[in-house]
């Protein structure tokens, strides 16, 4: 945990962003797998950690604004947990660690809520995500699961994001150990990957690095010699001479904050000529989009730049072709980068994906509908303190070469004798973290291999 005082100063300054009423703060529980006793790995809800910190299931705050009162509601444990599962800190303790004074049993959370509803009070609350906070909000406000999205506070919401988006310096230490570990994890996993090997063997060599200092995985590893499946999670596959293999995966430190990076490799020792050629544009793409991050820049428009790049390159080859500020515009690269470039990074891996991207990624603004454009997490104004991804790709996706190739579309710039020779393919991602700094952009973390000879050095 941080200090004492950086959760009294962030709930601090959450209070002069929200005028009146009672901000609700949902804490996970434990979640069963498959049956109650046996649960998944816990993690603590982000808001939730961000504010008030305690890594513990089953704890829920309220900021009383108009009464000046933070309370943590929890329940101590009984001797049959203590023997179970050892002892804790009591809920006075884990509160005191966080600079609150006020606690009180779970039991009265509910009855707090309805005297305040009672008395004409907002209660505010954040999308919910998981089933029993729906449940939970349900009998505590009386707002069905399917009202509550609409019912959540957008001016909670805005509070939130207002604040998580600028990242500490604290915070930044945290995301950069992360990243260092994710980088250890991606040098793993390119180092042994050997033909004859499953997908499996992989991942078990590049988690074993992120459990081994200490955290855990910000998200479920992708690594698939299926690289063209934009988020493959089977392992299955055997590793053959001439596959690709994407490795997109990523490091959580014991306090929750998230590293994201993605690098693609030969199964051979060294790239094919055709794979080097895509690999090449891929790279330019990423680095023009480096290049372009600075305070006060759309990153709508760094995601056109990266794009025009891919769609440029494979003119080069004779895949595309006409003018490629027509062709971005139209959305004719999705066809081969179907996705976003990146996205905000923090305590969550989608930083704050929960709150809505609208109010996260775009500031309020609408989003683009465009087949490709759509998936873009972040498109506003870059401001010092962000932290994203940058996260281009090529993919070469056999059913939309087909379902577009029927429809003709995009026939103009899309030469579809051509691209039948890259129909399997498959696909390529790096990605990187960065922070927005005063004047530019900084890689966080330890370097992982970018170029095919940085990547086949060490194969
Ligand atoms: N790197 C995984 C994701 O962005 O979803």
């Amino acid at each position: 945990m941080f200090s004492k005082n950086t959760y009294i100063e962030r709930r601090s300054r959450l209070k002069q962003k929200v005028e009146k009423g009672i901000l609700l703060f949902l804490g996970n529980e434990e979640s069963g797998m498959n049956y109650e006793e046996n649960t998944y790995h816990f993690r603590q809800d982000s808001t939730f950690l961000y504010f008030f910190g305690l890594p513990y299931a089953g704890l829920n705050a309220i900021i009383d604004l108009d009464e000046n009162k933070e309370i943590i509601f929890g329940d101590e444990l009984s001797i049959d947990h203590i023997v179970w599962m050892g002892n804790q800190p009591t809920l006075k303790e884990k509160s005191e660690k966080i600079g609150i004074e006020h606690t009180e049993p779970s039991h009265s959370l509910a009855v707090y809520l309805q005297k305040a509803i009672l008395q004409g009070r907002k209660v505010h609350f954040l999308p919910p995500y998981r089933a029993e906070h729906k449940l939970k909000l349900a009998g505590w406000l009386e707002v069905s699961p399917k009202e509550q999205a609409n019912a959540a506070s957008v001016e909670f919401i805005k509070a939130v994001v207002g604040l998580r988006s600028y990242k500490s310096a604290e915070e930044i230490e945290e995301i950069e150990k992360a990243c260092d570990i994710t980088a250890d994890m991606h040098i793993a996993a390119i180092s042994v990957a050997r033909p004859g090997m499953k997908e499996y063997e992989v991942v078990a060599a590049l988690e074993a690095v992120a459990y081994s200092r200490g955290g855990s995985l910000s998200f479920p590893t992708i690594a698939t010699v299926n690289g063209q499946t934009l988020h493959n999670h089977y392992h299955g596959n055997t590793l053959r001479e001439g596959d690709l293999m994407l490795i997109d995966a990523g490091a959580e430190t014991a306090m929750g904050y998230a590293g994201d990076m993605s690098s693609t490799l030969p199964v051979s020792k060294n790239f094919s000529v055709q794979q080097k050629d895509i690999y090449d544009i891929q790279v330019a793409s990423h680095l023009a989009a480096v290049d372009a991050l600075r305070p006060g820049v759309l990153f709508s428009d760094v995601y056109d730049i990266s794009a025009s790049v891919v769609f440029d390159g494979l003119k080069s080859l004779g895949i595309t072709k006409g003018n490629t500020r027509d062709a971005v515009a139209a959305g004719v690269h999705a066809m081969f980068f179907p996705c976003g470039l990146g996205h905000m990074m923090g305590l969550d891996v989608h930083d704050m994906e929960n709150l809505g991207e609208v109010w996260v990624g775009y500031d309020g603004q609408p989003k683009s509908t465009q087949f490709g454009r759509k998936s873009l997490r972040l498109g506003r104004k870059l401001e010092a303190g962000f932290v994203l991804t940058i996260e281009p790709g090529i993919y070469f996706i056999p059913e939309l070469i087909d379902l577009w190739k029927n429809q003709n579309k995009f026939a103009d710039f899309i030469c579809y004798e051509k691209l039948e020779l890259f129909r399997r393919f498959g696909g390529i991602r790096n990605e990187e973290d960065f922070l927005i700094t005063d004047f530019g952009a900084r890689r966080l973390g330890k370097k992982i291999p970018l170029t095919t000879d940085e990547v086949e050095a060490l194969r």
